[in-house]
């Protein structure tokens, strides 16, 4: 029985989903991007993908602009070790020597399953080649997932120009769709008045809180803004900037500039301090293992340290524990090919302490999604991880660890939740509760769909409804979204930010377990803001 179980397992890992396909110039062999998921755009054999070579279809001019067309057929996006797509050119047919001419870093999308076109405008090097070849990369820095390639024959005859600049503009999904665009948004508005009116009697002092988060630009890779969000207004006013972006989107070479990493930082309760993993210098290949420590008001950087004691494994996950002591998370590969295990660790004067892991490694279920400490239990914290061959059942299992004490700190167990009726990327401790709580749009395939707040019991797995949010035809099921420590204040309230279908506004919704009595933000726009947090207050 053991050995059937880990022959399914190493069968699921290899079947993995697919990811990139070059569609202009055209790639070798076949190609259908109709469908997520497509086998041809799963290719993994170097240098090329494994497709036979071909006659140059395509001439460019050396030194000309030329545009190019990708589709990433599925995302992978690891966090706290972002992957990256590159297109290099050989000037032979079989050389297996590739020059980068433009780099595009992976972005957090929160699912698997999206297909997205991107488009490049580069110049052609100043080279002359009968028969070059244009490669394709997408290295997703995820477990189970090696690079993907995709290659196409072009010639090169001779220009002038050697400029190398690179133009990104990825097609966002939203501008295609055109359909009754208004529509969600009123509707969004009447849910909004009707909470409100609901609370207008009663004495509640409904004071604006804040959340914080980071502004972000990808046309100025080289900065970002600690920002601070008023929760009633959806206003946001800047609190500090930074020399450095998220995730360095693009450049023109592998080497990347210093970015922040998306989504992975704690909040220190005690001393009004967000941690942060920072990527200072090196190669996209190398992990990020810079610790800044900045006041979670004030965004000034407070502390700042090369986290020591570090073996090099990319911490994906980071979560308060006590005061100076933040919990980590981490994917570390094991002995046994295509399996891994899951560690807890912890933060403690900027060095990291490992705590316990898994005592078997595991192979299906690596997609990250969501890290939490139990804030009833200061031993516990818990790690949501999707099943990879899933990416839209988003089957996923809560790994539960002992925490207490690096010196004791076990494993406690894993439990498969029950998606069968709702779906979700993020779980949320809170005060009083021994369940965890959820945003949810349902199901995957529910269209259209609603949105609830779920409880989910780590220890059985159940998930149940608590809340009905919104119903269809208002918000889009987008996964992101989440507030990081979004419990802990004195309103009770947990904050979520919400996308309205079909337009650029979002409403930020903060609900009450309990009562499940909630309220609406004005609209604003937050795509922009990443890594939404709050703070105790
Ligand atoms: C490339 O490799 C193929 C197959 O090995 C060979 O037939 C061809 O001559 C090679 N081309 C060059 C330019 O070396
Ligand atoms: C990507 O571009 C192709 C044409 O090159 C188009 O057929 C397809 O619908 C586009 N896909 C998306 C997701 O925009
Ligand atoms: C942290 O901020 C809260 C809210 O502003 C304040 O009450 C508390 O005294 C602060 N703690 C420290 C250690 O500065
Ligand atoms: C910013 O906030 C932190 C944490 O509360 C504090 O230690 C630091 O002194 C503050 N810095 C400035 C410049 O106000």
């Amino acid at each position: 029985m053991k050995t059937l179980q880990s022959v399914i397992l190493v069968l699921c890992v290899g079947i993995s989903y697919s990811h990139i396909c070059l569609i202009s110039p055209r790639q070798r062999g076949t190609m259908d991007i109709s469908m997520p998921g497509s086998p041809t755009c799963t290719r993994h054999a170097e240098p090329c993908g494994g497709q036979a070579i071909e006659t140059p279809k395509v001439a460019y001019l050396a030194g000309e602009t030329a545009f190019f067309k990708w589709q990433q057929n599925l995302n992978h996006y690891e966090s706290g070790y972002p992957g990256y797509m590159d297109i290099g050119v050989a000037t032979t047919e079989n050389s297996t020597e590739f020059t980068t001419l433009a780099v595009v870093t992976d972005k957090y999308v929160h699912r698997q399953d999206y297909q997205q076109n991107f488009t490049a405008i580069i110049k052609i090097p100043s080279i002359m080649c009968e028969h070059c070849v244009i490669r394709m990369r997408y290295n997703a820095h995820k477990p189970g997932e090696t690079t993907f390639l995709q290659c196409a024959d072009v010639k090169i005859s001779l220009g002038s120009k050697s400029d190398n600049d690179l133009i990104f503009s990825p097609v966002h999904e939203e501008s295609s769709s055109d359909r009754q665009k208004l529509l969600p948004l009123k509707r969004a508005l009447r849910l909004r008045k009707y909470h409100h009116n609901l609370k207008s009697g009663e004495s509640v002092a409904d004071g604006a809180m804040k959340l914080y988060g980071i502004a972000y630009n990808p046309f100025e890779p080289g900065r970002s803004h600690y920002i601070s969000i008023d929760t009633m207004t959806g206003q946001t006013e800047m609190v500090n900037a930074f020399k450095f972006g998220i995730d360095s989107p693009v450049s023109g070479s592998s080497q990347s500039e210093m970015f922040l990493l998306d989504e992975v930082l704690s909040i220190d309760y005690g001393r009004n301090t967000t941690n942060f993993l920072v990527h200072e210098s090196g190669s996209r290949d190398d992990v990020a293992k810079q610790l800044y420590v900045v006041g979670t008001y004030n965004g000034s950087l407070v502390e700042y340290s090369d986290l020591f004691q570090f073996s090099g494994g990319a911490i994906n996950a980071l979560s308060w524990y006590t005061y100076g002591t933040s919990a980590a998370f981490r994917i570390q590969p094991a002995e046994k090919a295509n399996s891994w295990y899951f560690e807890v660790g912890m933060i403690v004067d900027g060095a990291y302490k490992m705590g316990a892991r898994i005592p078997d490694p595991e192979g299906l279920y690596v997609n990250f999604q969501w890290f939490e400490t139990d804030v009833n239990n200061y031993h516990r914290t818990y790690a949501l991880m999707g099943n990879e061959n899933a990416p839209d059942e988003l089957n996923s299992r809560i790994y539960i660890f002992d925490l207490y004490d690096s010196d004791f700190s076990k494993f406690i167990k894993y439990t498969e939740l029950d998606v069968s009726k709702y779906t979700f990327m993020s779980i949320h401790s809170y005060p009083g509760s021994d369940e965890l709580y959820a945003f949810s749009p349902g199901l995957w395939f529910d269209e259209p769909h609603s949105w609830y707040l779920v409880a989910v019991d780590p220890m059985s797995g159940a998930v149940t409804k608590k809340c009905d949010i919104a119903p269809a035809g208002i918000f889009q099921r987008h996964y992101g979204g989440s507030v990081n420590q979004g419990f802990s204040n004195n309103d009770g309230y947990l904050y979520h930010v919400l996308r309205v279908e079909g337009s650029d506004a979002d409403i930020i919704v903060k609900i009450q377990p309990g009562t499940c009595q909630m309220s609406f933000s004005e609209p604003t726009n937050l795509r922009h803001i990443h890594s939404l947090q709050m703070p105790a207050m």
